[in-house]
């Protein structure tokens, strides 16, 4: 498998799940430009490449996913790569751990996802491309993930919930049912979200305000979304 980018904490968990649920145990690591330092330890074998040296022609049949799940990084990881080497959203692998997650039978997935342990998604969900859910996150009925969206480990979200392309949602944090929270956002871990929040912004508390803009989509050319409409 191909994992594209490089966080010490992604690289593991796709790994071991990769490894447990589709029997890879060898992956190439084309590192994400702005982290070349990065030192992996895992009990897998890797190589490691920088973007620029890497052959994906060589490698047409090997699947990919994200090896860093900030939906800012996935985001561009992804368009940089398709237009680069072609790499389209039907290259990327769904890793869901299927022993421990429960994903609702009438939910949807738009595929390259990766759902840890202990997760749960409900009934009549419609989750984006290249979505993250983590360990002991819960995802309630007709919850709309648009794509590149990260939902950090124990979130719950209740029912009716729309989390906009690209927002990540912290740690812990609780969403009241209908909430939408808009796209590029991030949610401070633990806050308790009763309102709706709007595109582009940092916000964070009980309740949940928001604080700023959220500076880690500065700069990024916002391209169509693709997945979800
Ligand atoms: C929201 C976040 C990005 C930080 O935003 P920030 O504005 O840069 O925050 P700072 O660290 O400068 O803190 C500013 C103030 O906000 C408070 N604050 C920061 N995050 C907060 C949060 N989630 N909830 C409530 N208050 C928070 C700080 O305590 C600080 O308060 P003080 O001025 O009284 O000391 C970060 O705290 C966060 O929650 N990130 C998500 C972490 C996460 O879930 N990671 C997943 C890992 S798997």
């Amino acid at each position: 498998m191909i994992l594209l980018g490089h966080s010490d904490g992604g690289v593991a968990v796709v790994m071991d799940l990769a490894s447990e649920l589709l029997g890879i145990n060898q992956y190439d690591i084309v590192k994400n430009v702005d982290r070349p330092d990065c030192v992996i330890s895992s009990r897998y074998s890797a190589s490691h490449f920088f973007e620029k040296e890497y052959m994906f022609s060589q490698n047409l049949i090997l699947p990919v996913q994200f090896g860093v799940h900030h939906s800012n990084v996935k985001y561009l990881l992804y368009h940089f790569f398709r237009k680069t080497h072609g790499i389209g959203n039907t290259r990327y692998a769904d890793i869901i751990h299927s022993s421990t997650t429960y994903f609702g039978p009438s939910s949807v997935h738009a595929g390259g996802i990766l759902i840890e342990p202990m997760a749960l998604v409900s009934s009549m969900c419609q989750i984006g491309f290249g979505v993250t859910i983590k360990r002991s996150a819960s995802v309630g009925h007709h919850a709309v993930l648009g794509d590149f969206v990260n939902i950090n480990p124990g979130a719950v979200l209740s029912g009716f919930v729309n989390i906009g392309m690209g927002t990540e949602i912290g740690t812990g944090v609780t969403i009241s049912n209908n909430v939408s929270v808009g796209k590029r956002c991030l949610i401070g871990a633990g806050s308790v979200v009763t309102r709706d929040i709007p595109d582009g912004v940092i916000a964070y508390g009980n309740p949940c305000k928001v604080i700023r803009e959220n500076e880690r989509w500065n700069g990024v050319v916002l391209e169509p979304d693709f997945s979800l409409g």
